[in-house]
């Protein structure tokens, strides 16, 4: 069983996707926390309207980021992260701390697609720009470097030719609300493990 605290910084599907397999019994978590970059996060409304802690990091002075984080996380008892769309840095205090124990979903197969300014629509341009023909999901551990810890899962979507990069963020989309809670169950179960930043699952 996993308390889990979701970092957001928009609107929270996938926030909303992991929330639905903690209810319909695929993943065996609960979520104990939502924290977002933004006041105007529609998914900080989403969670006020199901009875979970939330709150906003808008505010916060850098200095006081990792301080403030890592209270309110123990305030609540969470003992994992998922990154579900969190648009900032994570103080190194926080990635130390939860070493192993925080994951985030790109929208893209990595370690391609992936690092500084990889973000929302950024991600699927250079995807079609650069001509491949499948993309897809990534859910991997975080450490101290952008989209470069262990990968956990990944899945792929095709690229079609008459493709915009709203047509594919909208395919991965559905991808990444499966193997989120999928990902999430994997640690769940204790089946994770890491040796030399290869991610092995447990059958
Ligand atoms: C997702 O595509 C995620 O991969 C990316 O940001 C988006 C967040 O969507 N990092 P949502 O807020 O979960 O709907």
């Amino acid at each position: 069983m996993l308390n889990i605290a979701v970092f957001v910084s928009g609107r929270g599907s996938n926030l909303r996707a992991i929330h639905a397999a903690t209810e319909d019994g695929s993943l065996d978590a609960h979520i104990v926390l939502v924290l977002s970059s933004r006041d105007d996060a529609p998914a900080l409304g989403w969670a006020a309207d199901h009875g979970i802690a939330h709150s906003s990091l808008q505010h916060v002075p850098g200095a006081d980021m990792a301080e403030s984080i890592l209270r309110l996380l123990e305030e609540a008892a969470a003992d994992f992260i998922v990154l579900a769309g969190y648009m900032k840095r994570i103080p190194g205090e926080v990635v130390r701390s939860f070493r192993g124990r925080m994951i985030n979903v790109h929208p893209a197969l990595l370690p391609a697609f992936g690092g500084k300014g990889m973000y929302g629509h950024h991600v699927h341009e250079a995807v079609l720009a650069s001509g491949v023909r499948v993309s897809g999901a990534t859910v991997h551990i975080v450490d101290e470097e952008y989209d470069r810890g262990p990968i956990v899962l990944q899945r792929c979507v095709p690229v079609e030719d008459d493709d915009t990069a709203d047509s594919l963020a909208a395919r991965v989309l559905t991808v990444e609300h499966a193997l989120l809670p999928a990902a999430l169950q994997l640690f769940s179960e204790d089946r994770i493990t890491v040796r030399d930043g290869r991610v092995y699952i447990k059958k």
